[in-house]
């Protein structure tokens, strides 16, 4: 079920006029473009996808710097996977100008949707960003204001959803990343064990899988179709949430297809892999995902990993970590002086931690000076000091460490987690609430987190991490 978008993927460019929209009239029922989600695409590129019914031939998608669309981008990806009633369309836009307002409407769309493309590498103004961790599908088949049996932190009357939190706050942030664990669709076998929702159906072929996964996307829109919607792969993305026992489980839920399939993250633009690993600039900052699930050594979910998800490996050994190496030592701190990295298990948590992830990344963000990594998996939020092999430092005074934030609180159907008291001695605040963080890259010397719950949509946490990113001959404006 690999697909690859790359440079070479058929895109053909033509003007409105010269292009031969797909089953021109029948644009309804089985075509109608659903669940649009966009993602950079590079420098000069965004990339579109959306789900429709029927397979399509060619998708495409209208676009322009005005309401006229007066450019068109095509391809040949429409794809589906046993299980999915869907098939998923990616087509990428380039030649995009930066920061750059455009109009944009997938063929037989019945709404023109606008996005803004990325800040150029070395733009040094402010712009924030919303992360967001293992949030799954709300509503009467995810996280709403009751739980079945064995679940537990339904929302209050009352309290807004994180996608309604999101949404509310969407003019104040460029992107949101979502570090893992998107959907919960396995949640599934839980949610009809708990007697949720019914019935306990183990012979129809997956339909609830699909539609909690299609809940989610239909959620998310309100924020995919605006803003781009970057994710990496977490362990839900792989997972039969019924411990070893994979004969209940439906294709899409296994090794990472449905994930693989749904979305087009800038791999091919930054030498990485699908939607597994890649890196995008972004203004002040260069920003990496990796992969805390496959590919490097002792992976939690490849066979014989402690997930027991018996996925991957997708790439030849040692791939991924001669990756990152390479994408982190080619990083100009000239033009971007800030890096951030994300990926989905923590090692610095006050629960059980992923040393193997330790083992293999702390190293190498340690060596390459990244500045924050970002972390889901745990389901509260835990703010830490900078730290390099469980040394700490305080983020205020130029830390030469990367600086840890966990969050995986965006809210899913089982609830919230318990921390262990006593915390680590690398934690310096932990809130156990549903949210989301919003970052804010103010210039070269300081970065804010604040931790937003969303039931009320308040700031629940601030701190800022400073450092000595300024040199005048960086064109910031900064003092030494
Ligand atoms: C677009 O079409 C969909 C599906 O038919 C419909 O639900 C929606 O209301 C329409 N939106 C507009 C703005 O016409
Ligand atoms: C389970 O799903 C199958 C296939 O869709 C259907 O035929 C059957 O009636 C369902 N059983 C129950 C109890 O709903
Ligand atoms: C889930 O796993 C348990 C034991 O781990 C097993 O008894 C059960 O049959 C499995 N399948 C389902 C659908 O629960
Ligand atoms: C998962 O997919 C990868 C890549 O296609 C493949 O190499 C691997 O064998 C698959 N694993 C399982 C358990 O199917
Ligand atoms: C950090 O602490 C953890 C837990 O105590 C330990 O397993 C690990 O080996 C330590 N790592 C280093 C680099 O000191
Ligand atoms: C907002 O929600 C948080 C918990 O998420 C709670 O601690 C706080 O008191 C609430 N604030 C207001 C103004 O309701
Ligand atoms: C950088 O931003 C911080 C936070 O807004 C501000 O306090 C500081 O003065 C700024 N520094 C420069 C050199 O602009």
């Amino acid at each position: 079920m690999l697909f690859q978008l790359s440079a070479a993927t058929a895109l053909a460019f033509a003007t409105a006029a010269q292009a031969a929209p797909e089953n021109l009239g029948q644009c309804t029922g089985g075509i109608f473009p659903t669940q649009i989600r966009l993602a950079y695409a590079g420098d000069h590129g965004m990339a579109v996808s959306w789900n429709t019914k029927l397979q399509l031939t060619h998708p495409t998608v209208y676009f322009g710097k005005d309401q006229r669309l007066n450019r068109v981008a095509q391809s040949d990806v429409s794809t589906t996977y046993p299980s999915s009633s869907t098939y998923n369309n990616h087509v990428v836009l380039t030649g995009l100008e930066p920061n750059t307002a455009y109009f944009y409407k997938p063929n037989c769309g019945n709404v023109t949707y606008t996005f803004t493309t990325a800040r150029r590498p070395g733009q040094k103004t402010e712009f924030s960003f919303a992360m967001v961790g293992d949030m799954g599908t709300f509503g009467p088949d995810g996280l709403s204001t009751t739980v079945g049996k064995g679940a537990a932190n339904p929302l209050k009357p009352g309290d807004l959803t994180t996608v309604q939190s999101l949404a509310a706050r969407q003019g104040s942030y460029d992107f949101v990343w979502h570090v893992g664990d998107l959907a919960y669709a396995d949640a599934w076998i839980k949610e009809e064990k708990g007697g949720y929702v019914s019935p306990y159906n183990l012979t129809d072929n997956g339909a609830e899988y699909d539609r909690i996964l299609n809940d989610f996307y239909d959620e998310i829109e309100e924020l995919s179709s605006g803003k781009p919607y970057m994710v990496g792969p977490g362990n839900h993305e792989a997972n039969c949430d019924n411990g070893s026992d994979l004969s209940v489980c439906v294709p899409g839920q296994l090794n990472f297809t449905g994930y693989r399939q749904h979305w087009n993250m800038p791999s091919a633009e930054s030498g990485g892999l699908e939607n597994f690993w890649y890196s995008f600039d972004h203004g002040m900052v260069h920003f990496v995902m990796f992969n805390t699930e496959t590919d490097f050594p002792n992976a939690p979910d490849e066979p014989g990993g402690e997930g027991a998800e018996n996925a991957g490996p997708f790439a030849p050994t040692g791939a991924q970590l001669a990756w990152l190496k390479k994408d982190l030592a080619a990083v100009d701190r000239k033009k971007t002086p800030w890096v951030v990295a994300a990926g989905h298990r923590p090692w610095y948590v006050s629960t059980t931690v992923c040393t193997e992830c330790q083992a293999a990344f702390e190293p190498i963000l340690i060596e390459y000076g990244v500045d924050l990594v970002l972390h889901g998996h745990k389901h509260f939020y835990e703010r830490h000091a900078a730290v390099a092999n469980n040394v700490t430092q305080e983020i205020t005074n130029n830390p030469t460490a990367p600086w840890y934030v966990v969050n995986g609180a965006g809210g899913h159907y089982d609830g919230l987690d318990t921390p262990s008291a006593p915390y680590v001695s690398t934690s310096r605040d932990v809130i156990v609430a549903y949210g989301w963080s919003l970052f804010t890259v103010h210039n070269c010397s300081h970065l804010t987190t604040q931790f937003i719950g969303s039931a009320n949509n308040t700031i629940l946490d601030t701190a800022t991490l400073i450092k000595d990113h300024c040199h005048p001959d960086d064109g910031d404006g900064c003092p030494v």
